[in-house]
């Protein structure tokens, strides 16, 4: 754990080096969403690569860049493109950029991702407010010994995503005219996708999406403190009993597509954000 720290303290101690931008608010942006920060006014941009100890991204999709800057007037960290269990990272690794944000002094946290709905009122295309989550990946990223520098040993997790927070995004959507859906995402640890009989599972434990990312993140923002919004892109709907293939190209084609209104309605969402 020691260790741990001090990897994230020399990142912080880099990135502070660099800019002396402190940020309150903190986005993380899934597959497809990293153009979510386009209207950001970017005060220092670096690749992950170039910071001490950060994790590289190897999936398509993901841009492996960091911002600080003002987002909507906020000072903020982004974060474009996240870790995976499916590439092999530690639990540890895959919530870095958490607590970077942290050390750095973010409060608020922003995620988003894309996910196969499951819920059938759903349609591809459409943004689901995460209301809850189920975490089946079979790992946690506070397993092992607890520091209490950054979090209580056993956080409480009977209100995860800010229902102020998402209130207000239901506000900003509306103050656009778009629907917005709201439902539990489920965490996979891929990366094969699910069966038919998974998908028909998911559904009776009460998911309305499903995705393999965000919920290690999401638990250390938790350990944290942080108020959390919750973002997905539903890029697919799973139906159990008429399975249709789903490939890495027509999800990604899809949160493309999706990216500038997910942009619209965060940078509405902050203009309001108290
Ligand atoms: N399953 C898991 N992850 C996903 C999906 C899916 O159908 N769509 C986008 N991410």
């Amino acid at each position: 754990m020691g260790e741990q720290k001090q990897r994230i303290d020399e990142a912080s101690a880099f990135l502070r080096k660099h800019s002396a931008i402190q940020p309150t608010l903190g986005l993380l942006t899934g597959t497809g969403l990293g153009g979510c920060a386009e209207s950001m006014a970017v005060e220092y941009e670096v690749d992950y690569g170039a910071i001490p100890h950060f994790p590289v991204s190897t999936v398509s999709g993901h841009r492996g860049r960091l911002l600080l800057g003002h987002l909507q007037g906020q000072a903020a960290v982004v974060f474009q493109g996240r870790f995976h269990l499916y590439e092999g990272y530690h639990p540890w690794e895959v919530v870095f950029p958490i607590r970077l944000m942290q050390a750095l002094g973010a409060r608020t946290l922003i995620v988003t991702n894309a996910a196969g709905g499951l819920n059938p009122a759903f349609k591809p295309g459409d943004i689901m407010l995460i209301k809850d989550h189920i975490n089946l990946t079979g790992e946690n990223p506070l397993v092992g010994p607890n520091d209490p520098d950054w979090g209580v040993r056993f956080p409480d997790m009977s209100c995860v995503y800010d229902p102020k927070l998402a209130g207000q995004a239901q506000k900003a959507a509306s103050r656009l005219g778009w629907p917005l859906q709201n439902g539990v995402y489920a965490g996979l640890k891929g990366p094969s996708l699910e069966t038919p009989a998974e998908i028909r599972f998911l559904k009776t434990i009460g998911a309305d999406a499903v995705g393999l990312s965000t919920v290690q993140e999401v638990i250390a923002a938790v350990h944290a403190g942080m108020r959390i919004l919750g973002l997905s892109v539903i890029t697919n709907v799973n139906q159990p009993d008429r399975p249709v293939p789903a490939t890495l190209e027509e999800i990604i084609a899809v949160a493309d597509q999706a990216a500038p209104r997910l942009a619209r309605l965060i940078q509405q969402f902050l203009e309001h954000l108290e």
